[in-house]
């Protein structure tokens, strides 16, 4: 891995150490690598207040072998903390990596959900979507109105204070002002409401829009991005922290994706939600708090997109998909929409190491959340998290954010179109077999409670075979439809959600038309 040249920055040990006070005892979570520098530079704090481990990281199975990183809570005071973070740098050349815990117990839970058995479990209680690309007739006539002026004048707006940070007054201010200028983008529509949330510990408040699903309210797509800013030297009141890429960038793609799909009265099907979270500078906080009680309310949130840093073009590739503390079905879904709606853009991947945006606070909730970014890690905007995190040191144009607020609408419209109850998708496919000869169609991906029909007209003697769950054959199958014309149906209950195939066999040489119809996951 190289390296940036410049001194790398990192929010996270300094920014909490600031908030706390010399001898106050904090929780942390934290990998193995920082815990093994914690261990060297603090070892009797380690020896006494390890309580537990757990593996995180990328929630598939797939790579979790690659990716998966011991995961250890610990106890710890604010001077150990300080040392830590120097450690970190100095030693690890990267950034610290750990999460805050309010109470041992909820650091706890965080590590439990966190691991395999949990995961399992919460990933059951929220809908695995079909990821089905199908909406363009919706999304491409949209992408023309996403427009770079608007992203970059978001980002001078929210850079001009002086900082964001969750403990200052500008911080405060930041979020009314959000708060007001997403209420007007929502021009009055009954369907939207934009909230603020308030969190008990500190005075920044996250800003939540939601667009109310017309079908399937209960199930929630989150975009999302954080509100605050930070000055790794110290952020006080006047401290200058414009963090106009880490995170205005971000917040501001994410506007004007709500900007949009708000001003062309598109009315989901699923409610969509953006989000703006306070305090994630200093250990994830808000989020946190937010995706824990999505949790702890069963909130049913299908999708969660993270945008942190969009406007800092330091990389080869366009965007590049984060593959630790996400899902890698997501990943694969999101990667395909770039690859179906923006095809002159370049895909790159990367990962952070660690939890390094609030991306990693769904994860831990059991949420299928994804991240993707500016830049590779080591080549990604050298000036976050100091002064010079300006509009100006990014070019003083959104033309990089663009990118990402398109992938993002397209990311919203996809899966805010789906859900229990969709209209029953059709699809034909259209073609000629030998005699003899078989073609196989599908998996459909059907929802339960549905019927799933196929019929057929053409040519010659075609006949067609329908299957539950496993490819049909002529002698293994749950529909036959086998006239001496081309003309065939089948109709199947669906009582489960599943994969149905569909297979043709020519008896004779002919033409075909097939139609399938089904209620989609
Ligand atoms: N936007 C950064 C994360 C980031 C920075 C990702 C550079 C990739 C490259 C985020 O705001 C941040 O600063 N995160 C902290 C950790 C967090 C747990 C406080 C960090 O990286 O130090
Ligand atoms: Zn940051």
């Amino acid at each position: 891995m190289r390296f940036h040249p410049l001194a790398i920055v990192c929010a996270g040990l300094l920014a909490f150490s600031s908030a706390a006070h010399a001898g106050d005892k904090v929780w942390i979570s934290l990998g193995d690598a920082a815990l093994a520098q914690l261990q060297k530079h603090a070892p009797t704090a380690v020896a006494a207040s390890v309580r537990a481990s757990s593996t995180a990281g990328d929630r598939s199975t797939a790579h979790s072998a690659t990716d998966a990183e011991g995961v250890h809570l610990v106890q710890v005071d604010e001077d150990d903390l300080a040392r830590l973070s120097e450690a970190v740098h100095t030693e690890l050349r990267r950034c610290g990596g750990y999460m805050y815990h309010p109470t041992q117990a909820e650091g706890l839970a965080t590590l439990q959900r966190a691991s395999g058995a949990a995961r399992r479990l919460t990933v059951a209680a929220a809908t695995r979507p079909s990821y089905v690309i199908d909406q363009q007739a919706v999304v491409t006539p949209l992408l023309s109105q996403v427009q770079a002026s608007h992203i970059g004048q978001t980002i001078v707006e929210l850079s001009s204070y002086v900082n964001r940070h969750y403990q200052t007054t500008a911080g405060v201010n930041a979020s009314d002002w959000l708060k007001q200028r997403w209420t007007s983008l929502a021009g009055g529509r009954s369907d939207i409401t934009v909230e603020q949330f308030s969190h008990p510990n500190w005075r920044q408040k996250s800003v939540i829009a939601t667009i109310r699903g017309t079908d399937n309210p209960n199930e929630v797509v989150v975009l999302g991005g954080h509100l605050d800013s930070i000055n790794q030297a110290g952020t006080g009141e006047t401290t200058r922290a414009p963090g106009a890429d880490d995170d205005a960038s971000g917040v501001a793609s994410l506007t004007e994706v709500f900007r949009t799909l708000a001003a062309s009265g598109y009315k989901p099907r699923r409610t969509l939600k953006f989000m703006a979270y306070a305090a994630e500078e200093v250990g994830l906080r808000g989020s946190q708090e937010i995706a824990r009680s999505h949790a702890t309310a069963g909130v049913n949130v299908v999708g969660v997109m993270q945008l942190d840093m969009t406007n800092y073009k330091g990389s080869v590739d366009d965007i590049y998909i984060y593959t630790d503390y996400t899902d890698s079905q997501q990943n694969s879904f999101v990667t395909n929409l770039i690859r179906t709606y923006l095809p002159a853009l370049r895909i790159g991947t990367d990962r952070c190491g660690y939890g390094c945006s609030d991306h990693a606070s769904w994860t831990a909730q059991g949420y299928a959340a994804s991240m993707p970014f500016e830049a590779a890690m080591d080549e990604s905007n050298p000036h976050i998290h100091t002064a010079n995190d300006t509009y100006a040191n990014t070019g003083s144009t959104a033309e990089h954010s663009l990118k990402f607020a398109r992938m993002a609408l397209a990311y919203m419209v996809e899966l805010g179109s789906d859900g229990a109850g969709a209209a029953d998708r059709v699809e034909t496919f259209n073609g000629s077999l030998a005699r003899n000869q078989t073609r196989s169609f599908g998996p459909f991906k059907v929802a339960a409670g549905g019927s799933f029909k196929a019929s057929t007209t053409g040519t010659g003697d075609i006949d067609l075979y329908v299957q539950r769950n496993a490819a049909p054959t002529t002698s293994r199958h749950d529909c036959k439809s086998d006239s001496s014309t081309a003309v065939e149906n089948c109709s199947l209950d669906i009582r489960a959600n599943g994969d149905v195939y569909v297979m043709l066999r020519g008896y004779t040489a002919g033409t075909y038309s097939l139609s399938v119809s089904y209620r989609p996951q």
